[in-house]
């Protein structure tokens, strides 16, 4: 277990662009286990590589449910349906919640730790974490799209 620095929201990494992955390596798993092991420490539900200082398209996400972990190589939303509006936050934004408009559903592609292709349809709670996640690989911050 490797636990690595949380990057805050001053911290202009979190503004750019993460590239896709090539490969799926053993160096790949050793950053998606520790991302998990640093999520699991300090209570989240999601992280982004770039909020371990890595411009690599990776999250991962725990919202305890019936997906279990979910270790995601180059994610990309290619479905959304519906809108929904909830509360959210962030390991990088401290102390901040806002509500955010979100897709109530959405088809999610990507690898998963093996380089094998998945496809994960979410909802609810799962979309929202989704959309977070690759939000940040984009340099989105959550607080960009809070509602008055
Ligand atoms: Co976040």
């Amino acid at each position: 277990m490797a636990l690595r620095e949380i990057r805050k929201i001053n911290d202009e990494i979190l503004r750019k662009k993460s590239r896709k992955v090539d490969s799926v390596d053993e160096r790949i798993r050793i950053l998606l286990d520790d991302m998990v092991d640093t999520m699991h420490e300090n209570m989240g539900a999601g992280l982004a590589a770039v909020q371990v200082g890595i411009l690599k398209r990776l999250i991962v996400i725990d919202i305890e449910d019936e997906h279990g972990i979910l270790k995601i190589v180059n994610p990309e939303i290619i479905e959304t349906f519906g809108t929904d509006i909830k509360s959210e936050g962030c390991l990088s934004v401290p102390g901040i919640n806002g509500d955010v408009i979100r897709p109530k559903k959405l088809v999610l592609v990507g690898l998963n730790e093996n380089g094998e292709e998945i496809r994960v349809e979410a909802q609810d709670l799962l979309a929202r974490a989704i959309c977070h996640e690759v939000d940040h690989l984009d340099g989105i911050l959550f607080v960009d799209k809070i509602e008055e």
